[in-house]
């Protein structure tokens, strides 16, 4: 009997390291299998919960009909009767009351006895396996340190989420084209927007975007339209024919915005050696 118990305390203790190592595993892959995780705990709590209550009513049950018997001595005792009373003896290790008198301790207090019963092993065993696990932790998640502590476990879901965080900025900005563009207003975009800008399209727009070979994008005439949309499509596509090449094929799509909305910025910024206006008049808005 103490081997089945040891074997189910060193079972339980192993599968609960086993749990808090696998939320640590499904935390890291994905939070799909960690509801589902959640969802198996939930169920096993809802069975254990379920089979206590079983075991509260039979006992309640038993002690009733102990109490019935009593009254009634010499019945004869059913078959489930009997077969829990051998169950209960093996968790409560009790003495029978019959035998009382060998455990009675010799004091008396206003003619109330104390019993020198033995600890319940359903109890003991419990505990003996508390400290057992607190060993186990202690080793796992203290000294070998094989699994990380809660500290560590937020710090890896954070670090997960920010992955997919940029994961989906990328493939908004792989989504970005002229019909959901957005002017960006950030310092970082626009500095990029300006290197770029002075890298590929100085030579035809001038340093400052004062106008070249292309038009001048400072002004409030524009051929092909001023709004982010506009200058959007205009960078994204080229004007062949006249001269501006398309750059969807050598900047990305977030390049492509960045570089618009700097362009944007110009406006009214009137650079010395301005090219004079092309195109029509942008109304105000
Ligand atoms: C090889 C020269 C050349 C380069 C390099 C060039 N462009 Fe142009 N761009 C032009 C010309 C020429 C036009 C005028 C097209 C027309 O007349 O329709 C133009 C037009 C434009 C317009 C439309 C202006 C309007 O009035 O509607 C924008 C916006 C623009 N370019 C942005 C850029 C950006 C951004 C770059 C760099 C990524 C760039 N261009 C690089 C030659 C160039």
């Amino acid at each position: 009997m103490k081997k089945i118990y040891l074997a189910t305390f060193a079972l339980l203790t192993s599968s609960v390291t086993w749990a808090q190592d696998n939320a640590v595993a499904t935390a890291n892959s994905n939070t799909a299998t960690n509801n589902d995780w959640l969802l198996m705990t939930a169920i096993s709590l809802l069975v254990f919960v379920c089979i206590l209550m079983l075991v509260v009513i039979f006992q309640v049950t038993t002690i009733i009909q102990l109490v019935l018997l009593k009254e009634e001595k010499g019945a004869e005792k059913s078959l489930l009767g009997m077969w829990w009373q051998r169950v209960d003896r093996s968790l409560t290790d009790a003495i029978p009351l019959e035998k009382e008198e060998t455990i009675m301790f010799k004091h008396s207090y206003d003619g109330i006895h104390e019993l020198d019963n033995h600890l319940p092993p359903w109890w003991l065993y419990l505990f003996y396996g508390t400290v057992v696990f607190s060993i186990v932790y202690m080793i796992n998640y203290h000294v070998l340190e094989s699994a990380p502590l809660s500290t560590e476990e937020y710090n890896i879901e954070v670090a997960e989420a920010q992955k997919q965080i940029e994961a989906y900025q990328k493939t908004v900005a792989a989504n970005l084209n002229e019909t959901n563009v957005t002017m960006v207003k950030d310092d970082a975009s626009i500095n990029s927007g300006k290197d770029l800008f002075v890298k590929n399209c100085a030579t035809c727009h001038g340093q400052v975007g004062e106008g070249g070979t292309g038009p001048n994008l400072t002004d409030a005439y524009w051929i092909h339209g001023g709004t982010i949309n506009d200058v959007f499509k205009t960078v994204k596509y080229g004007v062949p024919k006249q001269g501006m090449i398309a750059w969807q094929k050598k900047l990305t799509a977030k390049d492509m915005q960045n570089v618009s909305s700097y362009i944007i910025t110009l406006q009214g910024t009137n650079p010395p050696n301005a090219k004079e206006p092309q195109g029509e008049k942008m109304k105000e808005k």
